[in-house]
């Protein structure tokens, strides 16, 4: 089977509205092909002060930019509000008070337009982020079942997606998540470790070409399947499952990071490159100047800890594809981005002649175009929200 792009009532034209993390952002996608307008106001480095995103802040932020992102987007679309036939918005995962900010907007507009309103969970919008891009370039539509890694800062999950023939609505089955940190995360804690920027993934990504990814040994150990357990209400409890789980874990090789820095006494050196960057806030992962602050044994450290988790990453992707019978793969999240991860799974994949494909660098981050797209067949199948719609921060996609 093919995923069909699919025709229905209206001009297809959806606002989309995205406000779960640290950016603020808002799109106009034509029938869930054809990105009219894409505006994203990032945080970043208001978030950077601090290593990480601090959840008041964002609300705050997104409260200043909703209504002038949402301008802008209409504007470079070359629309007015009449011209649209639905609102799509956020509605989890994510922070609560950052989602509620998208939702409470777009629930007012919804109510002042007489438009009806889509709720999108974020994680599919990264899926459709990719699906957007190979119908806008007019490619073959990737083959089902397709497996999707989204691995972002909050998340890496793989999901098994699919759709009927004939049907535009998609189903989605989780068959492996972190059991601990996401990707990003810990990008984003080795990367503050060795006292390089925020996000630490363009750092990582920049600085370990010039490292020995072999030197450091890092491995990862096998995570147990999952098994059924009840009465377990922890967020990082896996719930029952059926079917084998490709799951991953991250924090063992940041403590492991942590623990080459204790041994090696890097302390002294990465105090000193963050006083180099902190006295110079132009310097960029693609600066020379970012490199020349790292020695040798930090550059090697860095390629070292890249190759380990892209390697984690290949291998935990293709046995779930594998093991699934997935016809296609799509890659997608901010960590998506990864040079090194875009060339060792498009290799891997070109070896297994499974066709596999990534969002521009653009719709790899956060942004309200994924939304607008995955909320397409939504609004194709008139499954809208009722004006009763909430946030929900741990929001899960399809089966478990
Ligand atoms: O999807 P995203 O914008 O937000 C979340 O939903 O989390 O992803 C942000 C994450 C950060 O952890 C950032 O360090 C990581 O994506 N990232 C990268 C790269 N660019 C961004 N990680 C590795 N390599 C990159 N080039
Ligand atoms: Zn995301």
């Amino acid at each position: 089977m093919r995923e069909s792009s699919g025709t229905g009532p209206g001009t297809g034209l959806i606002l989309g509205i995205e406000s779960s993390c640290d950016e603020t952002a808002a799109a106009v996608v034509r029938a869930g092909s054809e990105a009219l307008s894409n505006v994203v106001a990032s945080q970043m480095s208001l978030h950077a002060n601090y290593g990480g995103v601090v959840p008041e802040l964002a609300s705050r932020e997104h409260l200043r930019n909703i209504v002038p992102v949402v301008r802008e987007a209409m504007s470079r679309a070359n629309i007015t509000f009449a011209d649209l036939d639905a609102i799509a918005v956020t509605e989890g995962p994510g922070l609560a008070g950052a989602l509620l900010v998208g939702i409470t907007y777009a629930k007012a507009l919804t109510f002042g337009l007489g438009k009806p309103l889509i709720s999108v969970n974020h994680l599919e919008g990264h899926i459709h982020a990719v699906l957007m891009e190979t119908r806008q370039r007019s490619e073959i539509p990737m083959e089902l079942p397709l497996l999707a890694l989204v691995v972002s800062g909050g998340h890496t999950h793989l999901y098994l997606a699919t759709h009927q023939q004939g049907s535009e609505t998609w189903t989605y089955r989780n068959i492996g998540r972190t059991v601990d940190d996401a990707a990003g995360e810990a990008y984003d804690k080795v990367a503050k470790l060795l006292g390089l920027g925020y996000p630490g993934g363009p750092w990582i990504d920049a600085l370990a070409p010039h490292g020995n990814p072999r030197a450091v040994p890092f491995t990862f150990g096998q995570i147990k399947p999952r098994a059924p357990r009840e009465g377990i209400t922890s967020k990082k409890a896996p719930p029952p499952g059926e079917g084998p789980h490709f799951d991953f874990s991250f924090s063992g090789i940041k403590t492991a990071v942590l623990r080459y820095v204790q041994t090696h006494h890097l302390h002294d050196s990465i105090e000193a490159r963050r006083a180099a960057f902190a006295a110079d806030p132009t310097l960029t992962p693609k600066s020379a100047a970012s490199v020349t602050l790292c020695d040798q044994q930090t550059l090697d450290l860095i390629a070292s800890f890249q190759y380990a988790v892209v390697g984690n990453l290949q291998r935990q992707t293709f046995a779930a594809a594998e093991a699934f019978g997935a016809r296609s793969i799509v890659v997608s999240g901010g960590v998506a981005a990864n040079s090194e991860l875009r060339r060792r799974l498009q290799a891997e994949a070109d070896r297994r002649n499974l066709p596999i494909a990534f969002p521009s660098l653009a719709l790899s981050t956060d942004n309200a175009a994924m939304i607008a797209a995955a909320a397409w067949p939504k609004y194709v199948a008139q499954n809208f929200a009722s004006e009763n719609l909430g946030a929900t921060p741990q929001l899960r996609l399809g089966q478990q």
